[in-house]
């Protein structure tokens, strides 16, 4: 796994293919570049695709950023530490909220927006909160019940839970506390950025109702909704997802 510095930050990150255009895909609450695995593997011969740690994360140094603004700044850090200036940009959940915000910031260098599993408003319920505060583990069992889809396969189950689980305390609370301030409902008819929007049809976290706003305010954006699938639906129906963002990172080449 490459490493890069950036921000002052050891970064970790997932790397496949080479060239352009550079896909960023950044994990949402908990999570690593590694929920992205699928999708390294299935773009790698049609883009360079790149998967960080966000800070406080996975093999990433530093401290979890408290906001979404400042998670965008990381980002922006990680790319130029790479020199990639022109950026399909992806997000899942938080890291959704993240590319929103990113593009929002920087119209100039997002030649793609890839939304999975997130929306331009993320409240958190107030119960969720308060169980990840006072008592961790049953507030990540809640948060993964709420999750992933009752159909999935129990090792599929199992294997979201336990990387949930191996966060440090305070990380997923710290997340999501992020996620309820976000808001972009106002601002995301201002993207002019190309778009794709990905959801599964069972989402609790994030529902189709949030994707599909994006098609109703982004001009020109595509909305897929994925049956058989919750709130990772790239790892729960990675194919149908994969095939998604192929086709859309093919479609953002730049000319
Ligand atoms: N896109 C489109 N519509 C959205 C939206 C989004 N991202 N976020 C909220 N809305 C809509 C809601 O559906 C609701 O519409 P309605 O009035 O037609 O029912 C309205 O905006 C207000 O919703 P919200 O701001 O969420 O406040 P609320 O007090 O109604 O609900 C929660 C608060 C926490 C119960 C609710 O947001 C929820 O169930 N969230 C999902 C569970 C969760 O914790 N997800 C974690 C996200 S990381």
């Amino acid at each position: 796994m490459p490493r890069v510095q950036g921000n002052g930050v050891r970064v970790h990150y997932e790397s496949a293919g080479a060239g352009a255009p550079v896909v960023c895909l950044v994990h949402g609450t908990g999570g690593t570049g590694g929920v992205w695995t699928r999708q390294l593997e299935g773009l790698a011969d049609v883009a360079h695709v790149v998967a960080p740690d966000l800070p406080g994360h996975g093999q990433s140094g530093g401290a979890p950023r408290a906001s979404i603004r400042e998670c965008v700044a990381f980002v922006a850090g990680f790319l130029d530490a790479l020199s990639v200036r022109h950026v399909v940009l992806g997000g899942h959940s938080m890291g959704g909220a993240v590319a929103q915000e990113f593009a929002l910031t920087y119209p100039e260098r997002v030649d793609g927006l890839i939304l999975v599993g997130t929306g331009a408003r993320l409240r958190v319920l107030p119960r969720l909160l308060e169980l990840l505060a006072t008592d961790y583990p049953e507030g990540v069992s809640l948060l993964m019940r709420m999750a992933v889809s009752p159909t999935a396969p129990t090792a599929l189950r199992a294997s979201l839970d336990h990387a949930m689980a191996a966060n440090p305390e305070g990380v997923v609370l710290g997340d999501l506390r992020a996620c309820d301030a976000f808001d972009v409902m106002t601002r995301i008819d201002t993207i002019r950025a190309p778009t794709l929007a990905i959801c599964g049809e069972e989402d609790r976290l994030t529902p189709p109702k949030y994707s599909r706003f994006f098609g109703e305010r982004i001009a020109g954006s595509r909305v897929v909704v994925v049956p058989g699938s919750g709130h990772y639906v790239q790892v729960e129906q990675s194919e149908a997802t994969t095939a998604a963002l192929r086709e859309f990172a093919q479609s953002c080449c730049r000319r």
